[in-house]
């Protein structure tokens, strides 16, 4: 069960209209990002308008040498991140008491045991106007972090990564090809996996040229130029892939 605690879902930082979205990405390793930015759907959005940040907390921290961890209370293996240090980045990227940010954007931390993105949470971050990223690491967030600045909880699958950047990458890269002007031909976003044309479906099977390899030849209906029939068979192949 996904609990969200957000305010008005407009920040007032001008996106949210005509498809237009903020992500700001709290990481230590912003450097990740470079590459997907280069992403041709992830160009084409940020072409657009639409802005990916990234805040490095290292450099906001208050403790001196960099330090952004500790160990934990209690005893056990691996750093926690500290709170202080979230507190001090969303502050100093935002300027309001680090509290108050999820009261206009949704705040969401990485975490493994969150609540599963499915296609529906998708659907449902892309509609929103500013999100904010926070990618734990080491054995992951204090968790005031995530009861006082978070709003949710956000896990990619359940197994664990090294950090939140692959994660908020995963985020991203579905939300942002929602956005207008993401996909080269937009009818591919329409009829595609759990869409609503076909009905939360997994995608039927596609095939192209050579028609026959290797002995492994295409289904014939996909031949017959048929359009209705092919229409149902892919229908039916999308409801046998069901689970
Ligand atoms: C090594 S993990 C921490 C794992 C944590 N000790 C646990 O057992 O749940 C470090 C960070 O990677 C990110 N992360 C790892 N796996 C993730 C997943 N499946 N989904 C989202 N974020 C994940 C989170 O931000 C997490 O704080």
């Amino acid at each position: 069960m996904r609990s969200v605690c957000v305010g008005p879902p407009h920040p007032g930082n001008g996106f949210g209209g005509g498809g237009l979205m903020e992500i700001d990405i709290f990481t230590l390793f912003p450097e990740w990002f470079e590459w997907f930015e280069a992403q041709r759907h992830v160009r084409n959005v940020l072409e657009g308008g639409s802005r990916l940040r990234y805040v490095n907390f290292r450099e906001h921290t208050p403790l001196s040498g960099g330090r952004v961890d500790d160990t934990p209370f209690g005893g056990g293996a691996g750093m926690v991140l500290r709170v202080d240090v979230m507190d001090a980045a969303l502050r100093g990227h935002y300027g309001v008491d680090a509290a108050r940010v999820r009261e206009s954007r949704r705040v969401i931390a990485l975490a493994p045991g969150g609540p599963v993105l499915d296609e529906g949470y998708v659907q449902e971050l892309a509609a929103e106007p500013a999100l904010t990223l926070l990618c734990g690491r080491y054995e992951g967030f204090d968790e005031r972090i995530v009861e006082h600045f978070a709003s949710e909880t956000l896990s990619i699958g359940r197994y664990v990564l090294s950090g939140g950047e692959p994660a908020a990458m995963v985020v991203c890269d579905a939300v942002l090809r929602k956005l207008p002007g993401a996909l080269g031909h937009a009818e591919s976003a329409v009829e595609e996996s759990f869409s609503e044309t076909l009905d939360g479906d997994p995608e039927y099977p596609h095939y192209t040229r050579p028609a026959e390899y290797r002995g492994w030849s295409v289904p014939e209906i996909l031949l017959s130029g048929h359009h209705e029939r092919i229409r149902q068979w892919r229908t039916e192949q999308s409801r046998l892939r069901r689970t």
